[in-house]
């Protein structure tokens, strides 16, 4: 049976994916459309609940984007969330005004009781972020919370089910933010919370099984968290019809490759090929040290050697991808590429098809494509694959040949992986773990003097970053204490040969990148 829908109508807003999410964590099923979708295509979609999403624009402003007026006599229950909240009562005849001040950052609320802030304290904090407010309500709604610099933080028309609020209680900063959200799905729109990842697995794992019937599935398998999950699944449903194939390029981190390899053929059942191109990447790589250049030679190195070995399985099956719901959604007006278009276009994982390749495929199955990434994490775990893939730090495509600076060569590799493997290894010791988003060495192909016993040395540097981050977008250097430092550069410059100086780079995004290169 079909879940219960909620829709996020997209109007631009950077936190559209966050409400989506949010609305998601309470065990309601949701989809972001576009403000563009027709009504009727809306209509059809029959959603329980419809949560309009901020934006950067004015509603005065002609250009921005608007909505039928149609949309709120529909009898669905709608919450407006910051500029989706000027739009209600601006389409149903308030007023929205530029505000003299504008209100940014933890603001202190007062309610005055509704179903929206049913259990939430009198006065709260939440997070406000606008220039416009909305000076005077339509008719029939009524002021259910202000704010020092704002008259109608919340209003409702409880008879129509329309709500809204100035604020963000998507962002955690919203002391109880949760709370108004549940009050919204549960209270005002009657949804059950049917949204649970049992039920989804089972149903996917019946869904595949019915569309690929006895056909075969290929995968190819990164050993990333989305791929890895979709694997998984693919193997519950069809175990032996499945083949996984996984490119090693020789720039995994230490025994990665290896321990990829183990997981999949011990835990599942599937075929599971491992295709070892290190000699052959390495060869393309040969005296070549500018960054893009690399990058390149490793694309497309790793689409000619997967879809070499995929075209001799290929005959009238099924070919399977890892994509999840941010590599899908379309983004909205004035939305700045999402997270999802940056990582899609950074991946060689989800590679199309070759065109003259397309006619040996039956089709193309996404068994991830309606889940955000903690979701997949969280199928992941029920379906029991190790926490050390689930919760894996995002490992770029290219591998460590983004963290070798200069030519890549053997020797530089091994270098890197055990250095990277001491760093990882204090890193896990040390209990700071999961404050880190993620945190990596890398060799900077600099070599420096140093002293070992009576001997002058001439070797490596190498460099460790670690970083603290939202969304990858920017990002903050890792204040790691000074001990747990010391420990790594004494562990480098004993255990690891060739290494003899460490530096910590402390470079936030922007400027820098995450990566060196
Ligand atoms: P940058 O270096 O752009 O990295 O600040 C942001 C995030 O993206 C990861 N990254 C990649 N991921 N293929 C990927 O799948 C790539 O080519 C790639 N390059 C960077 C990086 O590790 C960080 O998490």
């Amino acid at each position: 049976m079909a879940n219960q829908l909620c829709i996020v109508l997209d109007f631009g807003g950077q936190y559209n994916q966050l409400i989506a999410r949010r609305v998601r964590e309470c065990g309601v099923y949701c989809e972001i459309r576009s403000y563009e979708t027709p009504i009727e295509e809306l209509k059809q979609l029959a959603p329980t609940g419809i949560i309009f999403t901020g934006g950067p624009n004015s509603v005065y402003d002609p250009a921005s984007p608007h909505i039928p007026e149609e949309i709120f006599s529909l009898g669905i229950p709608i919450l407006g969330i910051c500029y989706g909240c000027q739009l209600m009562a601006y389409t149903l005849g308030g007023e929205v005004k530029s505000c003299e001040k504008s209100e940014y950052g933890k603001i202190e609320i007062t309610h005055q009781g509704g179903l929206l802030f049913k259990d939430v304290p009198e006065k709260s904090v939440v997070w406000m972020s606008h220039t416009d407010y909305v000076s005077r309500l339509p008719e029939g709604f009524s002021v259910k919370a202000a704010s020092e610099d704002c008259p109608c933080a919340a209003f409702e028309d409880p008879e129509k089910k329309l709500y809204a609020v100035q604020f963000h209680p998507e962002v955690t900063h919203s002391q109880f933010g949760k709370e108004i959200l549940r009050n919204f799905l549960f209270e005002v729109c009657g949804f059950t919370g049917d949204w649970v990842m049992d039920d989804f697995i089972e149903d996917t794992i019946a869904g595949l099984r019915k569309t690929i019937g006895d056909k075969k599935v290929i995968l190819g398998l990164s050993g990333g968290v989305d791929s890895s999950v979709a694997a998984g699944l693919l193997s519950r449903a069809v175990g032996k019809q499945l083949t996984c194939v996984f490119v090693d390029h020789g720039l995994l981190r230490k025994d990665e490759g290896d321990f990829v390899e183990q997981t999949f053929t011990n835990m599942f059942d599937m075929n599971f090929v491992r295709v070892n191109a290190k000699d052959q990447f390495l060869s393309k790589l040969k005296g070549v040290t500018d960054p893009e250049e690399k990058r390149k030679i490793i694309g497309a190195e790793f689409v000619n050697v997967f879809w070499d070995e995929v075209r001799k399985d290929a005959n009238g099956g099924f070919f399977a991808q890892g994509t999840i719901y941010p590599d899908r959604i379309e983004s909205g007006k004035g939305n700045e590429a999402g997270q999802g278009s940056a990582a899609v276009i950074k991946t060689h994982h989800n590679t199309a098809i070759p065109e003259d390749m397309k006619h040996l495929f039956a089709g193309i199955l996404e068994p991830l494509g309606d889940l955000f990434k903690d979701e997949v994490r969280a199928v992941g775990e029920k379906l029991g694959i190790p926490k050390e893939l689930v919760w894996r730090q995002p490992f770029p495509d290219p591998g460590l040949g983004v963290r070798i600076i200069g030519e890549i060569t053997e020797e530089k590799i091994k270098v890197l992986q055990d250095a990277d493997a001491v760093f990882r290894d204090e890193i896990a010791k040390s209990g700071i773990e999961s404050q880190l988003k993620q945190f990596f060495a890398v060799l900077p192909d600099v070599r420096t003097v140093g002293v070992m016993g009576d001997h002058r040395t001439y070797d490596h540097l190498i460099a460790i970053r670690a970083i603290t981050t939202d969304d990858f977008m920017t990002a903050d250097w890792a204040r790691i204490p000074y001990d747990v430092l010391a420990r790594v550069s004494n562990r480098l410059c004993n255990e690891v040969e060739h290494v003899n100086r460490v530096v910590y780079d402390i470079t936030s995004k922007p400027p820098g990148t995450v990566e060196w290169e």
